[in-house]
């Protein structure tokens, strides 16, 4: 009989710090594909292979930090949670609280995230609140407030968040067999990072790996404060779920680069839409401009040389394209052409 999947909580539950008698609050989240990239692959003279997260329940990763989070929230009794968000975390934390009979409450930087992703927030029933300012400013406001009300905060400061999302390091390993050479996934507020470190550490030191792969991390060139080596005040980039300045989890962001051996590096807007419709088109993948950036990291490290031969490289895409239609298809022709109920004008039109 196949495997049904039963969410990251129930699947890896003696890796999490939870047991059989909590009230698992799942969606049926993880469990995402791992997809080989061929034609990547062969550009780069590397195995490439996608760990679709768009394939999450609310169509990001945020679902395996959310999970893990709100049962904790339901086990500690609390009755509303708060987050700030560029969109993937306000869906998610959204979409979880209405399944736990919780309330939820969301600043989002006002006019700055993707259509879908506000529409998720508004049909589960979040109070949404847009705020004068970015990201950044956001999350100091929902800090403050889960210091000063009874609102518990779900932004991947609260720790639970990072034990859902290492899952995706033990997934990739599961898949692949072993650890791969390199792991490539976007940097926006840090926590992603971290808990892949923390997941692909966890494999190694229970001897499920035998060995660690090292973390190239991927900004956009206007949002890149590991880049430039400190905080950035006004963050701008097309890919908004990563237009953040002042990442909440820089030392363990730093320290997944370094103790793996990584990098973290900016790519262009350009170049992250560019690797975004390669995604589509050659891959059979559609995500969100920041899921794009590790493709866009990889092709620039391989016109670099820094590509080694026969690596075994995974990419996080972390988000749905569905989320963000506009971006995607700025300046192309989405208004095809139109035909009589008729065969051969079909043929015609279709240039057969
Ligand atoms: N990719 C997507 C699609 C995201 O939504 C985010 C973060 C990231 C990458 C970066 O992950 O923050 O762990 O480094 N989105 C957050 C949000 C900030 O509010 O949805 P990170």
């Amino acid at each position: 009989m196949a495997h049904v999947w039963t969410g990251i909580i129930r699947e890896y539950m003696d890796r999490m710090p939870f047991d059989a008698d909590d009230r698992i609050v799942s969606l049926g989240e993880g469990g995402t594909p791992l997809i080989h990239a061929a034609t990547i692959s062969s550009m780069v003279g590397a195995e490439v292979f996608v760990k679709y997260e768009g394939m999450n329940p609310t169509g990001s990763f945020k679902d395996r930090g959310m999970t893990s989070a709100i049962t904790q929230v339901v086990k500690d009794g609390d009755h509303t949670v708060v987050c700030a968000s560029t969109g993937n975390t306000s869906a998610s934390a959204a979409a979880y609280a209405a399944h736990a009979g919780l309330k939820c409450v969301v600043m989002i930087p006002q006019g700055k995230i993707a259509a879908g992703k506000m529409a998720q927030a508004i049909v589960h029933g979040a109070k949404l609140v847009q705020v004068d300012g970015n990201f950044d400013e956001c999350l100091d406001i929902v800090r403050a407030l889960s210091e000063d009300y009874p609102v518990a905060l779900v932004n991947s400061v609260n720790p639970y968040r990072l034990q859902g999302q290492k899952t995706a390091a033990f997934e990739i390993v599961d898949q692949l067999g072993d650890a791969p050479d390199i792991h490539m996934l976007p940097v926006g507020n840090a926590g992603n990072i971290s808990a892949y470190w923390m997941g692909f550490n966890e494999y190694a030191d229970a001897g499920l790996a035998t060995k660690r792969p090292k973390i190239w991390g991927l900004q956009a060139e206007g949002s890149a404060p590991f880049v430039q080596g400190h905080p950035i005040k006004d963050p701008e980039t097309i890919a908004t779920a990563i237009r953040i300045g002042k990442p909440a989890s820089w030392d363990l962001a730093i320290a997944a680069r370094d103790e793996s051996g990584g990098w973290i590096r900016a790519v262009s807007d350009d170049a992250i839409l560019r690797a975004q419709a390669m995604l589509a088109a050659d891959v059979g993948v559609f995500v969100e401009p920041a899921s794009a950036a590790p493709i866009a990291g990889l092709l620039a490290a391989s016109a670099a040389g820094e590509v080694p031969k026969g690596a075994t490289i995974t990419c996080t895409v972390t988000g749905n394209g569905l989320k963000d239609t506009a971006t995607a298809l700025g300046g192309r022709e989405v208004d095809p052409e139109v035909i009589p109920v008729d065969v051969a004008a079909a043929a015609q039109a279709l240039g057969l």
